[in-house]
């Protein structure tokens, strides 16, 4: 039961710039789990993201993340990062959620806009507008009530190794 419980997945999800991967990747490395994330697989599958949504679409884009939680989920002993709104699917969710335990990683949408500015907008389709700060603003608000359905993780002001020891001590089973 124990070993059962151990090699669990750890499911992250949160909005674009959470810090779903740089967080998963540390806390792979602190859980001795494999780290995966699905825009990943899905690029490596489809190929990149901003042409998938450009040629095929945003329903295709969403029916391959269906079909990455389906495998995955047949997995163990994973931390998987998901897709902003992978987990937003509700079969997605059932899937993911029965292969371990989510946590969503949230920050407010002042610091979600200073990350994303960071690290560049080029590969996030969904926030290739004019007037992005607006665009993000409208979608992060649209999707809040959604996110705050998972057991929450703050980020806000903390470091990715900090928000990673928050979640490895979540684990313990005396915190189960
Ligand atoms: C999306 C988030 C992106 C990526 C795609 C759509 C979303 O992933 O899956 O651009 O709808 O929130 P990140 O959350 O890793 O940026």
């Amino acid at each position: 039961m124990r070993n059962n419980q151990q090699s669990r997945n750890v499911v992250l999800t949160g909005f674009m710039g959470s810090g779903k991967s740089t967080v998963g990747v540390i806390l792979a490395g602190k859980l001795v789990k494999e780290f995966v994330d699905t825009d990943t697989i899905i690029e490596q599958m489809y190929g990149a993201i901003p042409e998938i949504f450009k040629s095929e679409g945003e329903d295709a884009f969403r029916r391959y993340e269906r079909e990455v939680s389906e495998q995955l989920a047949l997995k163990e002993n994973l931390v998987i990062a998901t897709g902003g709104k992978l987990l937003l699917d509700q079969t997605n969710a059932e899937l993911l959620g029965s292969s371990g335990r989510i946590f969503c990683l949230s920050a407010p949408v002042d610091q979600i806009i200073e990350r994303i500015l960071k690290d560049g907008l080029s590969e996030r389709p969904l926030l290739d507008s004019e007037d992005f700060e607006e665009q993000l603003k409208e979608i992060y608000y649209q999707r809040a009530a959604s996110y705050a359905s998972f057991e929450q993780v703050d980020t806000a002001g903390r470091a990715p190794s900090e928000i990673a020891s928050e979640i490895r001590d979540l684990l313990l089973p005396e915190n189960k």
